[in-house]
């Protein structure tokens, strides 16, 4: 299972990416939104500046010439740029003409299997099943993971990855290894929480305590010796 940030904010990426951890950055268009004020083309151009791996770049055209036309642009920016398109017929004849480019595309809003093995079919370099959305209306995103990862299983031309995507809680990056995904793209909040556990912030102030106490004990000790 490999990480990636899903995020455009660099701070953010600065951050995570001095961890040692991560593998990619996805953007999309309302994360960028988020950034007010910044340039799409200087926001990747910098993320690719800062993690060694795939960064996403999300089209935004509606009609397959669009997405080609963005593509194109985006993709020779870095050649770390994936091209994010979304799971409709106009985004997989895109994926097929950039594909015969050279050029790696990620389906994005996938809901439904049939969706994903389409785009794999179509050559998508990966996948992004969106399981926190699934949940949000009472559906199962980690068993839309699970059957494409025994679809994809099944046939074994397929190379396309299987990104986790709307990723909500360190459990659902687990869930989401354990199901077959590849890759789980977290949010900065999400990643963090991945580290977090009381009993840890609880083990590190009782050792701290106690090398404290042991040092006080010490300078006692010399204290009454001289
Ligand atoms: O990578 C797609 C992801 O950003 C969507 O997440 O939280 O908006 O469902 P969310």
């Amino acid at each position: 299972m490999q990480i990636y940030l899903d995020t455009a904010n660099l701070g953010e990426i600065r951050e995570a990416a001095r961890w040692g951890v991560l593998s990619g950055v996805t953007t999309n268009p309302t994360l960028m939104a988020r950034e007010t004020g910044a340039d799409f083309q200087e926001t990747i151009r910098a993320i690719a500046g800062l993690v060694d791996g795939p960064i996403s770049a999300e089209t935004v055209s509606e009609d397959a010439d669009g997405m080609v036309s963005e593509g194109l642009e985006y993709a020779a920016w870095h050649p770390n740029v994936i091209i994010k398109v979304p799971a409709t017929t106009a985004g997989l004849e895109a994926v097929s003409r950039l594909g015969e480019k050279g050029i790696r595309c990620n389906v994005t809003l996938i809901f439904n299997t049939g969706q994903a093995l389409m785009s794999a079919l179509a050559g998508a370099f990966v996948v992004s099943p969106f399981i926190g959305r699934l949940d949000d209306i009472s559906q199962d995103g980690m068993e839309l993971i699970r059957e494409i990862a025994a679809v994809f299983e099944q046939n074994p031309g397929i190379a396309t990855r299987i990104l986790a995507a709307s990723v909500r809680h360190p459990r659902h990056v687990i869930d989401s290894a354990l199901a077959g995904a590849h890759i789980a793209t977290c949010p900065f909040k999400v990643l963090k929480q991945c580290m977090a556990h009381p009993l840890t912030d609880k083990g590190i102030a009782a050792f701290l305590a106690d090398w404290r106490s042991r040092e006080a004990a010490a300078t006692a000790h010399g204290a009454t010796a001289n």
